[in-house]
């Protein structure tokens, strides 16, 4: 942040003063941090939302508690469940970005995000046009695959074929045989090393965008308190999480995200551009 970013105003912290801090050029290093909450206009569900979260409808699968359909120790006894999830969320064609994708692809593409910290595995940021670059998936992707004893690469087009019919891979160099698992963070597992290296970027953003995310697993939910105390917060998101309303700069846009992104867009002189960039993915 330039020593003449004066903080925001109690008056100012609303959409339009939001909008302005990136139209006069004083927000240019936005950093955004989201979770599964941009995806579920896309179809796919998050984890936590009350009925239609992931974890709540794995009873099915009779877990011992939901989220040990991504534990490693869990897996490692019994990786069907986990398979059988797999074949929700495995990235493919079948699932368009959001209207919040692209309008992160639009901060991209005006030379305006620093950084997106991403807790989703669906790829669906870089498939609205975020530059990779620009990415840092906390959690891991479904990009790689490997076996989880001797680390070995597991080939992605064998993967497709297990995931698809519902089959659990064991890797298959003929050397140990032990199960393959999609590089995406259990818990149980540290982050990527990529997250620690880029962290710092927080420490840089003279905007923080927070999207979608209940802010319940960490480190990752730690990075909107590592941010800056005079740099604006926004959070888009159903309900209000973290410690946000703590800080004088936040900013809260509660409800659907891709509503309040257009609302934000709609601000900028960007809704056109936004709309049609959507529709022509
Ligand atoms: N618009 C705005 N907010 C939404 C929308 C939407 N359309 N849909 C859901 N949300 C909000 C929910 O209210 C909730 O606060 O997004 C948040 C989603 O929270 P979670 O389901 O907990 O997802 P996430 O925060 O990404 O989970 C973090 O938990 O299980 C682990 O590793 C997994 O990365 C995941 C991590």
């Amino acid at each position: 942040v330039t020593e003449d970013t004066p903080p925001l105003t109690l008056q100012e912290r609303t959409l339009p003063a939001v909008a302005d801090l990136i139209k006069s050029g004083r927000a240019r290093r936005i950093v955004v941090m989201t979770g599964a909450g941009i995806s579920t206009a896309a179809g796919i569900p998050d984890f936590r939302s009350p009925d239609t979260g992931l974890y709540a409808n794995l009873a099915a699968l009779n877990l011992p508690e939901p989220e040990a359909v991504f534990d490693l120790t869990f897996f490692r006894q019994n990786p069907r469940p986990f398979y059988v999830l797999a074949r929700e969320l495995y990235p493919g064609a079948r699932y368009r970005p959001t209207i919040s994708h692209v309008f992160l692809a639009l901060l991209a593409r005006k030379g305006l995000l620093h950084a997106l910290f991403t807790q989703n595995i669906d790829c669906l940021e870089r498939a609205g046009g975020v530059p990779g670059d620009r990415i840092v998936e906390a959690h891991g992707s479904f990009a790689s695959q490997r076996c989880v004893d001797c680390k070995v690469l597991f080939d992605e087009g064998k993967m497709r074929g297990f995931v698809e019919r519902g089959e659990v891979p064991r890797a298959d160099d003929g050397v140990c045989g032990g199960l393959v698992k999609p590089d995406i963070v259990f818990f149980g597992e540290p982050l990527p090393r990529a997250f620690f290296d880029r962290m710092s970027a927080v420490k840089e953003a003279d905007l923080v965008l927070v999207m979608g995310t209940s802010l319940q697993v960490h480190p990752f939910a730690g990075l909107p308190d590592m941010v800056n105390e005079d740099i604006p917060r926004v959070l888009f998101n159903l309900e209000r999480v973290g410690s946000f309303g703590t800080q004088a700069d936040d900013v809260m846009v509660l409800g659907d995200c891709d509503g309040g992104v257009r609302r934000l867009a709609d601000e900028l002189g960007w809704r056109d551009e936004l709309e049609k960039t959507w529709r022509e993915l």
